[in-house]
């Protein structure tokens, strides 16, 4: 692992509860971390977190979309009410900051969804492929601030300029059950890292770690060793994708998602020969590169991209004595679970590393983020993670949800660059090991 030399803006308490957090330093020094507990809906495998909003506050469900650039809530007439949200006017410096492609006049009643002479914007559903035209709107956002015990003391981040769009109910379908909308947390000046980091006047920044667990951990809490894990992490750039891909095209901005430069795949330190073209991004078109993505539950790659990457890790697994068995859709190499062994990180397959511009960078996964166990009726296996795109995708790599569980990333969007621990297992931790005890007000 290449070291460290950059001291992390974000101190990192780990404690427990939730299954997932979201992380943002707050402007007091030592900050505590402002935290969105996330969890994992195992029906549709999309991670949601709550936030308030509204007056008065009032919890509201949303879907984790990592890319899209802004939020987005279902304002149908009796799903928002609030005494508190304002329209933006069109033609005002607020409304173009918002590249709005469109100005709203609406002839029923008036409320947070129909307004006259009012930006306009276009939500979407990233796992649905919808989208519409709504009203932006502005209301109060609050975010808790966790407690933890080497740090207490807590918080609640309020925002009283919250700028996100409405959405009407049928923008909803496909979304995790109870979610009312989108948190986008893209890159964009408008999600809610951004909107949240510029109201504190804090450096535009954000940690995730996801967990699969599948249920909160019950009462009592568990205890976590005092491991920091930010001396664990390795950075590598964000890259900027020059062409966005939003269903609406806003013509000629770039991409509100985070891509990083995977310069080669290795299974067990071997390289997997790769057409090294689909790992760049076409600066016109935008093609190809390698995103993160919480809208995709396993990674996704191209098909030549995937046809080398599973022979070389079935040919590595073969020498461990591992022989395909039928497989279970939408996986293609399954092993039966009889013949894996286990490990601290999961099932003994091969490892995988995506290696990140030089030989020591790269991001290894191990067994419990390749494999996924399926286990139901007659069949026990543990299948290969990874999903085929097609031979002409938008992206070629598509980090999936899976790949990203327990392990710590670092969005440092400010300075451009990208923090991940590879598995936190190996420290004998979780990403679920949080102490999400929360003080309101
Ligand atoms: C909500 O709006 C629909 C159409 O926009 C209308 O038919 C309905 O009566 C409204 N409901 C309430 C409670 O205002
Ligand atoms: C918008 O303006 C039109 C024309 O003046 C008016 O009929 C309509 O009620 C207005 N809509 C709202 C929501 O105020
Ligand atoms: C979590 O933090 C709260 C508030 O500081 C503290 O009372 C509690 O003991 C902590 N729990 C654990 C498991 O650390
Ligand atoms: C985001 O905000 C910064 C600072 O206000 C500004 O310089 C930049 O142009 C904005 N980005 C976009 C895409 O509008
Ligand atoms: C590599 O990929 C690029 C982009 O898809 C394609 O144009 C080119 O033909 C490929 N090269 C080979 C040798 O397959
Ligand atoms: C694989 O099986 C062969 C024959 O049974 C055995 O000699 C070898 O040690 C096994 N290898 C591993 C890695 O388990």
């Amino acid at each position: 692992m290449s070291s460290l030399s950059l001291p992390l803006p974000l101190p990192l308490f780990f404690t427990i509860f939730s299954l997932l957090f979201l992380a943002f330093s707050l402007a007091q020094q030592p900050s505590t971390p402002l935290l969105i507990p996330i969890t994992k809906d195992h029906t549709t495998k999309q991670y949601t977190t709550t936030v308030s909003l509204k007056t008065p506050l009032k919890p509201t469900k949303l879907a984790i979309d990592l890319g899209f650039g802004f939020s987005w809530v279902n304002c149908d007439n009796t799903s928002y009410i609030s005494s508190s949200y304002s329209h933006i006017p069109c033609n005002t410096n607020l409304c173009n900051s918002l590249h709005s492609l469109a100005c709203s006049n609406c002839y029923e009643a008036p409320g947070p969804n129909c307004a006259n002479d009012t930006c306009a914007m276009f939500p979407e559903n990233s796992f649905a492929h919808t989208s519409e035209i709504d009203d932006a709107i502005i209301d109060v956002l609050a975010v808790s601030t966790a407690v933890n015990g080497r740090n207490p003391g807590s918080r609640l981040g309020v925002i009283s300029d919250y700028l996100f769009s409405c959405s009407r109910s049928a923008l909803l379908k496909g979304l995790a059950k109870g979610s009312s909308g989108v948190a986008g947390l893209g890159r964009s000046n408008f999600s809610i890292p951004a909107q949240v980091s510029s109201a504190f006047s804090d450096p535009f920044l954000f940690a995730l770690c996801l967990s699969g667990s599948s249920s909160a951990p019950a009462e009592p809490y568990y205890f976590l060793p005092e491991i920091d894990l930010s001396k664990y992490l390795i950075y590598t750039p964000l890259i900027l994708n020059p062409v966005g891909d939003t269903i609406i095209t806003y013509y000629g901005y770039p991409s509100n998602e985070y891509f990083i430069g995977v310069t080669s795949v290795k299974v067990n330190g071997k390289q997997v020969p790769l057409n090294a073209t689909l790992l760049t991004i076409d600066q016109e078109t935008g093609f190809g590169g390698t995103k993160i993505s919480t809208v995709d539950p396993y990674t996704v790659l191209q098909t030549s991209i995937y046809n080398a990457f599973t022979s070389m890790f079935t040919a590595e697994a073969a020498g461990l004595n591992l022989t395909v068995t039928k497989p279970v859709k939408p996986f293609k190499i399954c092993y039966s679970a009889d013949d894996v062994g286990n490990t601290r990180v999961g099932p003994a397959v091969p490892t995988i590393d995506l290696v990140l511009g030089s030989d020591d960078v790269f991001w290894r996964i191990f067994g419990a983020n390749s494999m996924v166990r399926v286990a139901r009726k007659n069949v026990d296996v543990w299948c290969l993670g990874f999903v085929d795109g097609g031979a002409n995708p938008r992206t070629s790599i598509v980090i999936g949800g899976h790949q990203l569980e327990d392990n710590l990333l670092q969005f440092d969007v400010g300075n451009k660059r990208f923090g991940f621990s590879s598995s936190v297992l190996i420290h004998q931790t979780t990403c679920a090991n949080f102490n999400f005890t929360v003080v309101k007000n």
